[in-house]
């Protein structure tokens, strides 16, 4: 087992009754929490991010005919949203795209889940960044946008693979998740994955898949000497090189 593996283990063990716990990490400068959630708070801006809602995937998929999957999935979603924004009261949300399964999800929402959008934006700034799957605009409440600059921190969907010389980045697009054994067990769970410079969200919706830390796709991003943030009780971040796929 490894050290990083050991850490987490005691973690679980050790807080099974105390309230989830974030992990403060420094991104560019800047001090960020990773939240048990799986969304990103930068205190000095007062500032939520999420990224990877997929609002409207059960209607996507029985759209396009496939699999028939029970349609709460955009109502768990903002409720695990609305959690998070009631505990940090934050002035902005940004969400990092992919918040709408595709652009007719977005057009396809319920009553229900306009009306939850539009209370959580009010009152505060809200920032849909463009995703792979929402290129477009949508009409909602809040600024639609293609990526967004605060500070010394870059928001976009999808991480670039050369950052410039000073600045950090926030992005989602990935879904990343990691595995690790626990008493024999394989135990998968969803990260958060950083190197500094650069914080990779987890998917925040459900029904979202996700990538292996491990995978290739991640090596010009991070590099062995990554950190994969893992959620749960606590927030428990294991150096890549300690991890298998
Ligand atoms: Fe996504």
């Amino acid at each position: 087992m490894s050290a990083g593996i050991a850490v987490i283990a005691e973690a679980d063990t050790a807080s099974a009754s105390a309230p989830p716990t974030d992990a403060t990490i420094e991104v560019a400068g800047s001090r960020v929490v990773l939240r048990p959630s799986g969304a990103f708070f930068w205190p000095e801006r007062a500032l939520l991010a999420v990224a990877d809602l997929h609002l409207g995937r059960a209607e996507r998929t029985a759209r396009e005919g496939g699999d028939l999957l029970p349609p709460f999935e955009s109502i768990d979603t903002l409720d695990r949203l609305e959690a998070e924004i009631m505990a940090l009261a934050p002035r902005m949300v940004v969400c990092l795209g992919d918040s709408f399964d595709d652009l007719a999800a977005a057009r396809n929402l319920s009553e229900d889940v306009l009306l939850r959008i539009g209370r959580l934006a009010a009152g505060r700034k809200w920032c849909w960044i463009a995703g792979n799957h929402d290129p477009g605009p949508v009409e909602l409440p809040g600024t639609h946008l293609a990526e967004l600059r605060l500070g010394l921190l870059n928001f976009r969907h999808i991480a670039l693979s050369r950052l410039g010389a000073s600045g950090g980045e926030i992005s989602g697009h990935y879904h990343p998740k990691a595995k690790l054994i626990r008493r024999g067990t394989s135990v998968t769970r969803r990260c958060f994955l950083s190197d500094g410079r650069r914080v990779i969200l987890p998917a925040f919706g459900t029904y979202t898949g996700g990538l292996d830390v491990m995978d290739g796709a991640f090596d010009p991003l991070v590099g062995p000497d990554g950190t994969a943030w893992l959620l749960g009780k606590q927030v428990t971040g294991i150096a890549r090189s300690h991890l298998r796929k």
